[in-house]
């Protein structure tokens, strides 16, 4: 399947992002999985509730790993389409609390479950190591072919104070530069759009959050898919609502 997916990330690549943990599912959890998730649950068999125990424990287990809980995702994308998420953040503590967010509803996982069963391919959650992400510190990346075509800032609807300062940005430029040579050099993809934590005020690594494919239907954020647009710059909301940007390369 998708070489964006987590499974399919080389480990050095793997180690510029968060800590985690991969299961992979068998068909009896993909089917139970789907089935208590509600969304095209005819698309999914009825199974026998030890699926369901087997991979409770699987994740209570894998979640002993994590005292400060994890977020819960498939290797493609998570549940965050789902009030549960948003009121858990997508986090959990316990298998009953994982099973619980991958199965309340969610468009997201009924899409990729749906996707797997008809490609014939088990997929993966991954549980990944806690880690509160300031909004305003989430950027997604796009690269096409090897380059750097644009930055923009993630919840791009919002405008953070001080974000869109000549200094912050200045700041940002900086650590992209830097951050950017590694990441292609460890990445086994040329074309993709990575999603990155880049902490406020210089402090703390540069984490890569995730890849997502390059295109539609990936939000191209305070771009737009339209090659004209993807001119190297860094973009933020300004308080008026305007994009401020500067141009990343030298
Ligand atoms: N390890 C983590 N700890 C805390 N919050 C996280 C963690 N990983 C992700 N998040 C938050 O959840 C959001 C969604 O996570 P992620 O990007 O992995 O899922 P996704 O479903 O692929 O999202 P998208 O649709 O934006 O591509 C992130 O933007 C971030 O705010
Ligand atoms: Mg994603």
């Amino acid at each position: 399947m998708s070489e964006t997916w987590l499974e399919n990330w080389p480990e050095g690549l793997a180690g510029l992002s968060f800590e985690q943990q991969g299961l992979r599912l068998s068909w009896a959890e993909v089917h139970a999985l789907g089935r208590l998730n509600g969304i095209h649950g005819h698309c999914f068999q009825r199974s026998s509730p030890e699926a369901l125990e087997g991979l409770t424990a699987r994740l209570d287990d894998a979640l002993q790993r994590f005292p400060q809980g994890a977020f819960v995702r498939l290797g493609s994308r998570s549940p965050k389409d789902t009030l549960a998420s948003m009121l858990m953040r997508n986090r959990a503590f316990n298998g009953a609390q994982a099973v619980h967010l991958l199965t309340n509803g969610s468009e997201r996982i009924a899409f990729e479950l749906r996707r797997c069963l008809r490609a014939a391919y088990t997929p993966w959650i991954f549980l990944r190591r806690w880690c509160d992400i300031p909004p305003e510190s989430e950027f997604r990346c796009f690269i096409r072919e090897g380059q750097r075509v644009g930055v923009s800032q993630y919840h791009h609807d919002s405008h953070f104070e001080g974000l869109d300062a000549k200094e912050t940005l200045e700041c940002l430029r900086e650590r992209i530069l830097t951050f950017f040579p590694l990441l292609t050099a460890r990445s086994h993809v040329t074309t993709a759009v990575f999603d990155l934590v880049i902490p406020r005020g210089g402090d703390g690594p540069v984490t890569l959050l995730e890849l997502n494919p390059y295109g539609a239907p990936t939000d191209p954020c305070l771009f737009s898919w339209s090659a004209q647009d993807m001119d190297d710059t860094l973009r933020v909301r300004t308080a008026t609502g305007e994009i401020a940007r500067i141009r990343l390369s030298h």
